[in-house]
């Protein structure tokens, strides 16, 4: 039999893909550019062998696949991409379907959609780590729909389910929407690690509390409003012991975070649309300070920053971190709306929010009321809906106590602090800018609007002192 679909790239990633489109029925051709891992990989496969095909060179992968035929890349975001793609293109015709299925920047993708390829090529994001990728991942289709189509069966058989049934793999739009899409994702993914991060160090230097505990507060809140991928695991970190020292696990960790791009991907493209995300950037920027440990260290010697205990309830800091929450993905799918006016994509914010419900990494349980919410109204920031502003009256409170208390006892809480100056601006009808206005007029005749309508647009600095 010929395979349904190749897939190029037995790393963690590719071999789980493989891995679960031969367990969902489909044959799968499979190359990797070391031949010793396709040999392995086959013989791994165990009771999945005789679906998977194992190839030693592209000819052979490409004569393995049924045609028209579709095949996955899952290979290093980059110029690995565009090599493997020029590899192809003699062996392959003009209806045959190359899928990078890698976290490429959705620019990329937008020029390899637009470079005339004597393929067709779609751009998938593909979330859920290794995990998902074997058992069920959020997958985010971009491209041709005709494109999409033709593979769509065999992502939605992949895919993670959301509890309705919905198979989370979605068309998102044309060319690079679809890891445009993936790279929001990721904006998120960085934004929610950091806030959970910055709690629990509230809970470990403000509270005094052991790992422990901390992990079992997590737990708790994964009962609740919190429920989701990132709480659940972070109540698990929380409660590992390391096997060498018999430590807390979190405490013998280096506290320097590592990062691939996208999240800074997603902070670059906003600015760009002038889309404000600061929950994001804050989470980029706590990632890079982070890993600047020396300067850190130097920072506390002379400024001795150790952060003083809190009066804080952990029932303020689960308020605080769902507040923190609705704003970043209001922020995020803000984002995403500007995007899609500027890009001339129909992103369809509903349809985003669905297919993240499962299978990805930020899958929650908020993410229902977030689709809904949007569906209402696309167009409208997610904290004016009803459900989220009813939210967001009741934590709001907590997270302006969690961060007015925290900086006073001097904890750093970059994301949820730039969290509450965002929505403190949102909710001000009559802000500040006038004075921005004023001293652009001044220094350079940039002129203003009147709140009064008049005529008049510039200011009396004519005689400047
Ligand atoms: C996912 C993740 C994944 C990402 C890793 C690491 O959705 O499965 O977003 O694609 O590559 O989480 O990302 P960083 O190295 O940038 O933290």
């Amino acid at each position: 039999t010929q395979a349904t679909i190749g897939l190029i790239g037995l790393g963690t990633m590719g071999a789980a893909l493989a891995l679960n489109i031969a367990e969902k029925g489909f044959p799968v051709a499979v190359w990797n550019r070391t031949t010793a891992v396709t040999r392995r990989f086959h013989a791994e496969a165990g009771a999945l062998a005789d679906r998977v095909i194992p190839t030693e060179s592209l000819v052979e992968l490409v004569a393995a696949i049924a045609p028209p035929r579709a095949i996955i890349l899952m290979v290093p975001a980059g110029p690995a991409v565009d090599d493997q793609i020029a590899a192809l293109a003699p062996l392959l015709g003009p209806e045959d379907l190359v899928i990078d299925a890698g976290n490429a920047n959705f620019h990329d993708t937008d020029r390899r959609a637009s470079a005339g390829l004597p393929m067709r090529f779609l751009g998938m994001g593909v979330s859920g780590g290794e995990e998902g990728a074997r058992h069920g991942p959020a997958i985010m289709g971009g491209g041709a729909r005709a494109d999409w189509d033709r593979i769509a069966p065999v992502m939605q058989a992949i895919a993670a389910r959301a509890e309705d049934g919905t198979p989370c793999a979605t068309w998102m739009g044309e060319a690079g929407a679809g890891h445009f899409v993936k790279t929001v994702h990721n904006g998120i993914e960085y934004a929610d690690m950091q806030m959970i991060a910055e709690v629990y160090g509230l809970m470990r230097d403000g509270l005094g509390l052991p790992a422990a505990a901390i992990g079992e507060t997590f737990a708790g809140w994964n009962q609740g409003a919190l429920k989701s991928y990132l709480v659940e695991i972070s109540a698990a970190v929380a409660a590992a012991a390391d096997p060498l020292t018999g430590a807390p696990m979190l405490d013998v960790i280096l506290d320097a975070a590592g990062q691939k791009g996208t999240g800074r991907w997603t902070a670059i493209e906003a600015q760009h649309l002038a889309a404000p995300i600061p929950v994001i950037e804050a989470a980029v920027m706590a990632r890079n300070v982070s890993a600047r440990i020396a300067e850190r260290q130097a920072g506390e010697a002379r400024f001795g920053a150790t952060p003083q205990p809190l009066d804080l309830t952990p029932d303020q800091l689960e308020q605080a971190l769902i507040a923190g929450k609705i704003l970043c993905y209001a922020q995020g799918f803000a984002m995403i709306e500007a995007a899609g006016r500027a890009f001339g994509w129909q992103l369809d914010l509903p349809g985003i929010a669905r297919v993240w419900r499962a299978g990805c990494i930020i899958r929650s349980a908020m993410l229902n009321d977030m689709a809904t919410a949007l569906a209402e109204d696309p167009s409208r920031n997610l904290v004016l809906a009803p459900f989220f502003a009813e939210k967001l009256e009741i934590a709001m409170p907590a997270l302006r106590a969690v961060v007015a208390r925290g900086i006073t006892a001097g904890h750093a809480l970059p994301a949820l602090a730039s969290g509450l100056g965002w929505f403190d601006m949102m909710r001000t009808g009559r802000g500040t800018a006038n004075m921005i206005q004023a001293q652009r007029d001044f220094f350079g005749a940039h002129g203003f609007d009147r709140l009064d309508g008049r005529d008049s647009h510039h200011g009396p600095w004519g005689a400047k002192a």
